[in-house]
């Protein structure tokens, strides 16, 4: 069968990766894939929001299953695009129609949904424009710190914590008044809960579901946990503060009620599900919803996973997950992201990128990446994922951080401390 891929980060890299080991695999195409993926399958070079464009290279390639990586097409609609064409209805898409990727589409919506099922979150209230007054006086006798979130997409970006309600009333009122756009014309308020996170995956049919290896990623840019948020520096799975009672707890009181709160909800789901946990006093808070897999997560799940990932894919989309036993490796997989300097703020690109053949102990997944007259150049914010699979956690945090600085390029920075607070 050919599959087409959408997406180009480290995830799709991961994806790619493995799917091309699949004996179900004839040819792979990345769509718009990066300066690695070409070691997987063949680059197609589209915007995976551009529905028409897919819908071009699905026909001209005769494809028999579309895998979505990023949230966008999803929460846009590529799935029921698929669903409406006649020429496309029949060909599987492995990510959910629109009415579930508003789980990740809309914080309100998950929220209400959160609520509506009885799964443990932070409180929260939403507020638009017409409840500006009740929200600036909502937030006069809330807690500190506050967490404001932008209702809809917003590249990560859109979630602030508070310290003081002045300043809370105040975003508040920019986001209402067109800070992050039309993502923000409804902004959740919400409690601070303190605790460690960690993601947790399931792949589910809509009847079924596989609970996916959990993670833990690393969002700050700078060591020990400080300066600003990123897509993710690094990642480590399995997780040692996940013990398999505390697995248990997220299993029944988030994952069960999400699954039967979709079909309660008639939200017929086909695709990932990323829980972003919260361990509050031994207890899962769920914090937010994704529609997709984690990134840089998947660099560290994916391996772990022994499965014939089309596979698992085929099942999902012939709704028999119920058939499928997932093997996991009980090796510890960890992932080391190289970023470009000044990354997340402003970076240069086109960086000439060497040492990716002296790896050691470690597999690299491309990110922003791209290869030129035969040379790969940086493209991007986050670069190279660096994923290394050991007996040990130790071990392979060790091989991964060793091996990211064995890669070079003008200005390229990672953590060497991803994972050893763990330890
Ligand atoms: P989100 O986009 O909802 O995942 O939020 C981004 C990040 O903000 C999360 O990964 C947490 O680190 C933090 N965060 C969001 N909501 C809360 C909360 N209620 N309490 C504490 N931290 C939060
Ligand atoms: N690593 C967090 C995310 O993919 O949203």
């Amino acid at each position: 069968m050919n599959i087409l891929l959408l997406g180009s980060g480290g995830r799709e890299s991961a994806f790619a990766w493995k799917m091309s080991q699949s004996s179900q695999c004839e040819k792979l195409f990345i769509a718009p894939g990066n300066g690695g993926t070409t070691a997987y399958g063949k680059n197609i070079n589209l915007d995976p929001n551009n529905f028409e464009a897919v819908k071009a290279v699905v026909l001209k390639e005769n494809i028999g299953l579309v895998v979505v990586g990023p949230e966008e097409p999803l929460v846009n609609g590529i799935h029921d695009f698929f669903l409406q064409d006649e020429n496309l209805a029949g060909i599987p898409v492995i990510g959910p129609k629109k009415e579930g990727a508003i789980l990740e589409g809309s914080k309100d919506f998950s929220k209400q949904f959160m609520a509506r099922h009885g799964i443990p979150t932070a409180k929260s209230r939403s507020f638009t424009n017409q409840t500006l007054d009740e929200g600036l006086k909502y937030l006069q006798t809330h807690v500190l710190p506050i967490v404001l979130k932008a209702d809809g997409l917003a590249a990560g970006k859109g979630v602030l914590i508070l310290e003081n309600i002045g300043e809370a009333q105040k975003e508040l009122q920019l986001m209402l008044g067109g800070k992050f756009g039309a993502a923000g014309s409804t902004v959740v308020i919400e409690e601070f809960l303190t605790g460690i996170e960690l993601s947790v995956f399931v792949l589910t049919d809509g009847e079924n579901y596989v609970i996916l290896p959990e993670a833990k990623d690393y969002k700050r840019i700078g060591l020990a946990d400080t300066g600003l948020n990123t897509g993710g520096m690094g990642s480590v799975s399995p997780v040692p503060f996940a013990s398999e009672a505390f697995l248990k707890e997220v299993e029944l009181d988030i994952i069960i009620p999400t699954i039967k709160g979709l079909k309660k909800d008639k939200i017929d789901y086909t695709g990932f599900i990323f829980f972003g946990l919260i361990k509050v006093n031994e207890k899962p808070y769920l914090i937010e919803y994704n529609c997709r897999m984690g990134d840089p997560e998947t660099e560290s799940v994916i391996p772990r996973i022994e499965n014939d990932l089309v596979e698992l894919f085929l099942a999902t989309a012939q709704k028999r997950l119920n058939e499928v036993k997932l093997t996991i490796s009980p090796k510890n997989a960890a992932t080391v992201m190289i970023v470009a300097g000044g990354y997340p703020g402003d970076y240069e690109k086109g960086k000439m990128i060497t040492g990716l053949d002296n790896l050691r102990e470690s597999m690299a997944f491309h990110a922003g990446t791209i290869a030129e007259g035969g040379v790969i150049k940086s493209n991007g914010g986050r670069v190279v994922a660096i994923t290394s699979l050991q007996n040990t956690q130790f071990e392979a945090l060790q091989c991964a951080t060793a091996d990211a600085a064995r890669v070079y390029f003008d200005g390229k920075y990672f953590r060497e401390d991803i994972g050893f607070d763990l330890i």
